[in-house]
């Protein structure tokens, strides 16, 4: 199995890891198969992610992915972190072994569930934003 030299390097110093005492938004997402658990913190001012930290219980591929999702959501909009997809997150990383696809899921399914979160204390219903999460922890 080979990773590329993007995913080592998030593996090793990945970004944005930690915890949020005031966020806008957490979603904790397990993993079914594996048992890994995913935690992402959203802080949103306007409609900006505007900070955005994660805590994984994961593989190197599920800390690479988390790391490379959050770097793409900061600074952008909520509605384009929604469309943000796990394929997405792959290529920004120059790919992932196949076996391992599954894992990159987590970090998408991770910040659907914040911003399902952050929807939600907003008096708004996720399910009018199209936000889907198919695996629940
Ligand atoms: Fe569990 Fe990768 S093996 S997320």
């Amino acid at each position: 199995m080979e990773y590329s030299e993007k995913v080592m390097e998030h593996f090793i110093h990945p970004h944005n890891v930690g915890k949020m005492e005031d966020a806008d938004g957490i979603g904790e997402i397990g993993n079914a198969k594996c048992g890994d658990i995913m935690r992402m913190y959203l802080k949103i001012d306007d409609g900006i992610i505007t900070d955005v930290k994660f805590n994984t219980y994961g593989c190197a591929s599920a800390i690479a992915t988390s790391s490379m999702a959050t770097d793409l959501i900061k600074g952008q909009p909520v509605e384009d972190a929604l469309k943000l997809t796990n394929q997405a997150v792959v290529e920004a990383l120059d790919g992932l072994p196949a076996v391992k696809i599954h894992c990159s899921v987590l970090a998408e399914q991770a910040i659907k569930a914040a911003l399902a979160d952050y929807y939600t204390k907003q008096g708004v219903d996720p399910a009018s934003k199209g936000i889907r999460i198919t695996e629940h922890h």
